[in-house]
């Protein structure tokens, strides 16, 4: 934990967030630091999701004062390991487990309150005071047991088609949000506006589910009430997230963004249509928390030492042989939110460059190297070879993909654990060489290495953080 709050009488995120819009407590905190002092970094996956973001949030937020989630919803699975123990993520910031840090979920994000409250009540029963550091928008767009009806139904009627979602409503919310219908936190608030709306939404979702998918509608009633039994609890958590952020911005904080899914499922920059619903991009981070793009000064972009891809689309490293079978029983490739086996490969430096040059990222963190372990050759993606020729930087959808060749380079493997090590010289020297490759071939700095799930299983060659100043709490 950093040094700047008084644990003694409160938290320290929630001690920050007194005084901010949306807070119920009265005493505001004193503006002890200029605006510089601390900094703004979004971590994001630079893949096709499931890097081991969650581990390196988590793991930052030893000098973090608020994490913030700003788009996609309960597809998203973070794992974090502490002493053995497992937490899986999917709404809730991964700062949750950190006493005193601050975490906020966006406007960007879309909500389900079932979802968010059975994650909620999981980690109150382990003693997590969630309500003293959890705050949400009232912007954030609501996912509706109708959105998850339609997202199931459109894949079963997609067949051999189908993008292989999450089933968790996700496009379907994202599509109301864009088509200026979608309900939102605050008008769980006021139950005649909630009825209304949720009235025209449930006609046109029935409406699609019994004539075009030919399926189950869902009950107006059973929705309504359902929800509002949500409000009262959710009324207590919403705050203005991106004045919230300025204040502490302000006040010198460092503030982290936690990316959900990876670069290559952005809806407009991924694998189009193998895409989430979302930006998943470090500028979703802007919009998606109301906090102006100027503001933040780094991007850490997280990247397994291999690649995986849970769904359809494209994967031109994919492994279909013994390789990719072991790569996905040795590193556990099975998802955190459907549980389905991941899709492995080798490293895709082509699919990273595009992440690099969409999110300018500033450094990498590299994950499940000791993965690697007991292999003999190491295969690294330098180039795609199709129909037009050499390409050195992915394409940006699906189309251009098709009939894409990987180039490899081929580097030894090292044939000894690396797993929990944490210096980079206690690394064998082909992991050294190989983490050095990768560096020279991306031209980004590795700042984190990871050789473990648990938090404390890495290598920081530079903590994006430096160790924070009392910042004053006003309590
Ligand atoms: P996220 O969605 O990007 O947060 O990643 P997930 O949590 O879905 O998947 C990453 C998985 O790898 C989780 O099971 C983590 O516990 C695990 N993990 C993270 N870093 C490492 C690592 O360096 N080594 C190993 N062996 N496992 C890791
Ligand atoms: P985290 O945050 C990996 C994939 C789904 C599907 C596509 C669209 O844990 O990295 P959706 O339900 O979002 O409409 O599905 O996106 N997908 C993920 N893959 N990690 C995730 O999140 C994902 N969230 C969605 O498998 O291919
Ligand atoms: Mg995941």
């Amino acid at each position: 934990m950093c040094p700047i709050a008084d644990p003694a009488r409160s938290p320290r995120g929630a001690d920050l967030a007194s005084g901010v819009a949306g807070s119920h407590r009265k005493t505001p905190p004193s503006v002890v630091q200029g605006s510089s002092l601390g900094k703004c970094i979004v971590v994001i996956g630079t893949q096709w999701g499931d890097e081991g973001k969650g581990k390196i949030v988590d793991l930052l937020t030893d000098r973090a004062h608020a994490v913030v989630r700003f788009q996609g919803g309960h597809n998203a699975g973070h794992t974090l390991v502490l002493n053995g123990h497992k937490t899986i993520l999917h709404l809730v910031p991964a700062g949750i487990l950190r006493d005193g840090v601050l975490c906020l979920i966006g406007n960007g994000v879309v909500v389900s309150p079932p979802a968010l409250f059975e994650e909620v009540d999981t980690l109150v029963a382990q003693g997590i005071p969630v309500f003293d550091r959890l705050r949400l928008s009232p912007a954030c767009p609501l996912i509706l047991p109708s959105h998850i009806a339609l997202d199931q139904a459109r894949e079963l009627a997609w067949g051999t088609r189908a993008i292989g979602t999450t089933g968790r409503g996700i496009g379907p919310a994202y599509e109301d949000k864009v088509a200026r219908r979608a309900l939102r936190i605050a008008d769980l608030f006021h139950r005649e506006r909630l009825a209304t709306k949720l009235g025209e939404a449930l006609d046109f979702h029935n409406f699609l589910l019994k004539h075009y998918f030919r399926t189950a509608t869902v009950s107006f009633r059973e929705t309504l009430d359902l929800y509002l039994g949500y409000a009262e609890r959710l009324e207590r958590l919403v705050s203005d997230v991106g004045k919230t952020l300025k204040d502490l911005r302000d006040r010198g904080a460092n503030i982290l963004f936690e990316g959900a899914q990876g670069s290559l499922l952005d809806v407009d920059l991924g694998t189009y249509p193998f895409v989430t619903s979302s930006n998943t991009t470090a500028g979703g981070a802007a919009t998606g928390s109301g906090f102006g793009p100027c503001y933040i000064d780094q991007v850490l972009g997280i990247v397994k030492a291999y690649t995986t891809r849970v769904g359809g689309g494209p994967f031109p490293t994919e492994l279909l042989d013994g390789m990719g079978e072991h790569l996905a029983v040795r590193g556990s490739e099975f998802g955190a939110t459907t549980g389905r086996k991941r899709r492995c490969g080798w490293f895709d430096l082509v699919a990273l460059k595009r992440a690099i040059i969409n999110n300018s990222v500033s450094s990498l963190g590299i994950t499940k190297l000791d993965v690697l372990d007991e292999l003999d050759t190491i295969r690294v993606c330098v180039a795609y070879e199709g129909p037009s020729g050499r390409l050195e930087v992915a394409p940006t959808g699906a189309e251009d993909y098709a009939a894409q060749e990987p180039v490899y380079e081929d580097l030894p493997g090292w044939h000894c654990s690396t797993l929990g090590l944490r210096s980079k010289e206690s690394l064998p020297r082909n992991a050294q060489a190989y983490i050095d490759r990768i560096e020279s071939l991306a031209g980004v700095p590795v700042s984190l290495i990871s050789t473990g799930a648990e938090r404390e299983e890495t290598i920081v060659l530079e903590h994006p953080f430096a160790p924070p100043l009392p910042i004053g709490t006003g309590a």
